[in-house]
């Protein structure tokens, strides 16, 4: 199984205090051969990446930018489960570390107190020929400190500490890691599905999702073991998959 973590092999840890975006750093590692588990980190990124072609605003002192080299030989079908351990994983973190209750939004947005705190970026490096994933680089942001945010930003994002000049982030990034490492060996049991749907906050309620440019009422009433989300729209029953779609609770 050559996604375990080597026991007693240092893992390579880069660390930039600014790059253009870490998940380019780490896919370009990657391609050269990156053993899974390569980290690299950044003070602040300049072209942060977010899903669907967005930004990802990351600015120094305020956040965590980590991208981790997994080599998870999945099968291409099961490739949202990486999205969706990571998302859990992030929760866990957070948990641990402070007195934030988070919550997911599908597919893997995490919030708290009703704003997003950590985006999630998965992209597949390797594989594609084979119906396998071998190679994924999966993206996290956590805002940590919005406290240099200018106004605008301030208003839609949120972020775990206004103020907390004693929190670690390199800790956060290290227990984050380490539970995406830890799920990441068990993911296709699909045991920490049951987690992610207990986190989520907008399962049981009424969701609009955007598709091809334009927004549709829905219930979202699922999380079915691909990690797809099942809704019930007017025209019936239907099964969302990651990326083709954005979700709003409403
Ligand atoms: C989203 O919310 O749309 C996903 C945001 C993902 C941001 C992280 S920060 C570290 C990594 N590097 C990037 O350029 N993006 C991801």
């Amino acid at each position: 199984r050559p996604w375990l973590l080597p026991k007693y092999q240092q893992l390579p840890i880069i660390i930039h205090k600014r790059t253009g975006s870490t998940n380019d750093d780490a896919k370009a590692l990657a391609v050269a051969g990156a053993v899974h588990g390569t980290m690299v980190l950044a003070e602040e990124q300049t072209a942060g990446k977010g899903r669907l072609g967005r930004s990802f605003y990351s600015p120094k002192n305020s956040g965590i930018y980590l991208s981790v080299v997994l080599r998870p030989e999945l099968l291409f079908t099961d490739a949202v489960l990486i999205t969706t351990a990571a998302a859990v994983a992030v929760c866990r973190a957070v948990e641990e570390m402070t007195d934030q209750t988070p919550e997911i939004k599908w597919v893997n947005d995490v919030f708290v107190d009703g704003r997003k705190v950590c985006g999630i970026l998965c992209e597949a490096v390797s594989g594609f020929e084979s119906g396998r994933v071998e190679c994924v680089v999966v993206g996290i942001g956590i805002n940590v400190s919005a406290s240099e945010f200018p106004e605008e930003i301030r208003s839609v994002a949120g972020s775990l500490f206004e103020e907390n000049p004693g929190f670690s982030r390199n800790r956060l990034a290290a227990v984050v890691a380490n539970h995406l490492f830890t799920l990441s060996e068990t993911m296709t049991d699909r045991s920490f599905l049951d987690e992610y749907r207990r986190r989520s906050m907008i399962l049981g309620k009424p969701i609009r999702f955007l598709e091809k440019g334009e927004w549709h009422d829905a219930v979202a009433v699922a999380v079915d073991d691909s990690g797809g989300l099942v809704v019930e729209t007017a025209a019936g029953r239907r099964t969302l998959s990651s990326g083709e779609v954005s979700v709003r609770a409403v």
